[in-house]
């Protein structure tokens, strides 16, 4: 859709940058913080990238107030951190650690001292070891008696400073990661388990909303969802269909919970036929229907999404166009039902490649239209404002004398923010846009080499850095882009940066 003229970003529309506790605090076991199931995980050889963890991190904790100077020298309005529960809560529940409290009313006053809008996300990731070994995390639901009394400690303490917070940051991630995938933390592998865990994140997201609503009056709450749009390798409407499919497995699972209350209905059925749906009480249900669980807006994690095509089982077509008889080979076909249970999505779609997009140095799909279409797609469905939680490009970065010259970050950022700009044209309520990441940060499974921020940190997978913090080219020009409230000058790429 093409328009003569974009409509201007509002006034107040918050330019921000996000990051996650664990991958920038350090200072994993000072002033009283008990460790997170990270702490313990990435300890064990094999587990991350070259063995890197978060123990010193980049040392934002003792930090805070120079990484707080760069934010306001680049003029930055919104601040999106995590806070980790076990900083505050040791054991997960019970004893309230103050110093571990003092660290985020410092960092909150010291943002707002300098103009900068808080964003707080109550959990990325880090739960408390202690509830782990004690419940076996998220799959008991004493975990979400802990994360309430968790939810209510910091809504005392930081509620009236904090005006938008966000309840758990990618669901659909670190659930599947965890407990299809095992490439995180309690790396299992069992989608049976996973589907019921993640049933009680969904309770737990909406106790949490309905508690803020009572606590936090004046404030706003909502996920962080990572979302990927789907697209259909063809218009055959059997691929059509099987992009439905995909869609509903990958996004309206969660979606539809956090805004409407209950799962998707094909989605739910299929898990249903296959012995793996989440038990769902009458109480659940009324907790996740009840109207002071939805959430004040949404928050849209934006990287790739994804293309698919129909099952191979109906219709077998490869990557290559050709057709070929899978019946005997599909491995599938053969599986006896408790094995096809662990792979429910292979009826639905078969995943494939985009022949349209580039991808990045890790292989991700880079789609500036896509953030677009997700923007405007989850608008129409939902009709709650989006708040973009995170965005970006990490690559190898080539530090040069202290210079940073991250060209190809300017031009993906470029290209998003303009998509953003044209779907705010086009009707989407937008309150703010935060780029992953500020400042440069480990990756959970890539160490630091793979770098997303604006501020290059001088920290190595070996973690012998000095951690000086040095502005990449793009600092420049994120501080230009926020002084002109996203021109299209700036976004259509006639702006000089330095
Ligand atoms: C998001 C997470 O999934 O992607 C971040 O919320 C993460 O915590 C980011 O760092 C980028 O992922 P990666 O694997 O490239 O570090």
């Amino acid at each position: 859709m093409y328009y003569e003229k974009l409509d201007d970003f509002p006034k107040n529309f918050l330019w921000g940058a996000a990051s996650a506790a664990y991958q920038i605090e350090g200072a994993f076991d000072e002033d009283g913080k008990g460790p997170s199931v990270w702490d313990q995980y990435a300890k064990v050889p094999g587990n991350t990238f070259k063995g890197t963890n978060g123990d010193v991190a980049i040392d934002h904790y003792h930090r805070y107030k120079e990484d707080v100077a760069l934010m306001k020298e680049m003029g930055l309005k919104a601040y999106r951190f995590s806070i980790s529960w076990s900083r505050v809560l040791p054991e997960g529940e019970g004893r309230v650690n103050e110093a571990g409290l003092d660290f985020y009313r410092n960092l909150v006053r010291e943002l707002k001292a300098n103009g900068i809008e808080p964003v707080a996300t109550l959990y990325h990731w880090d739960l408390p070891l202690a509830l782990q070994e004690k419940y076996g995390g998220w799959e008991s639901r004493k975990t979400i008696a802990a994360f309430r009394e968790y939810c209510q400690v910091v809504f005392e303490a930081l509620g009236e400073d904090i005006r938008y917070w966000v309840t758990f940051n990618e669901q659909n991630v670190f659930t599947a990661m965890g407990y299809r995938w095992g490439n995180h933390p309690p790396k299992k592998h069992d989608v049976k388990l996973m589907f019921e865990m993640n049933h009680n994140v969904n309770l737990a997201n909406a106790v949490a909303v309905s508690l803020f609503h009572k606590m936090v009056p004046g404030g706003k709450i909502g996920p962080s969802f990572g979302y990927g749009g789907v697209y259909p390798k063809t218009c055959d409407p059997d691929d059509v269909l099987a992009s439905l499919n995909a869609d509903d497995f990958n996004n309206s699972w969660w979606l539809d919970v956090y805004c409407r209350g209950h799962y998707p209905a094909f989605t739910f059925k299929a898990l249903e036929r296959l012995g793996i749906a989440p038990e769902v009480t009458e109480d659940d249900r009324k907790l996740l229907e009840a109207a002071d669980a939805r959430p004040d807006f949404l928050g849209i994690n934006f990287y790739h999404g994804g293309t698919v095509q129909q099952n191979r089982i109906e219709k077998p077509v490869d990557d290559d166009g050709e057709e070929r008889d899978y019946s005997a080979t599909d491995p599938y076909l053969m599986q006896p039902k408790g094995d096809q249970a662990q792979n429910p999505e292979v009826p639905m779609f078969n995943s494939v490649k985009n022949p349209y997009l580039k991808t990045t140095q890790w292989g991700w799909e880079i789609d500036p239209v896509g953030f677009r279409v997700a923007l405007r797609e989850v608008y129409e469905k939902y009709e709650l404002p989006i708040m973009v939680t995170e965005n970006g490009l990490g690559a190898h970065d080539k530090f040069e004398d202290g210079r940073i010259h991250d060209d190809y970050r300017i031009e993906y950022l470029r290209q998003h923010i303009l998509e953003m700009k044209k779907a705010v044209t086009d009707g989407v309520e937008v309150l703010g846009y935060c780029a992953w990441s500020f400042t440069d940060l480990l990756s959970w499974l890539n160490g630091y080499s793979k770098r997303y921020g604006f501020v290059y940190v001088d920290q190595n997978d070996d973690q012998t850095g000095t951690l000086d913090r040095y502005r990449k080219d793009s600092f420049y020009w994120y501080e230009k882009l926020i002084e002109q409230n996203g021109s299209d000058e700036i976004l259509n790429g006639k702006e000089q940066t330095k």
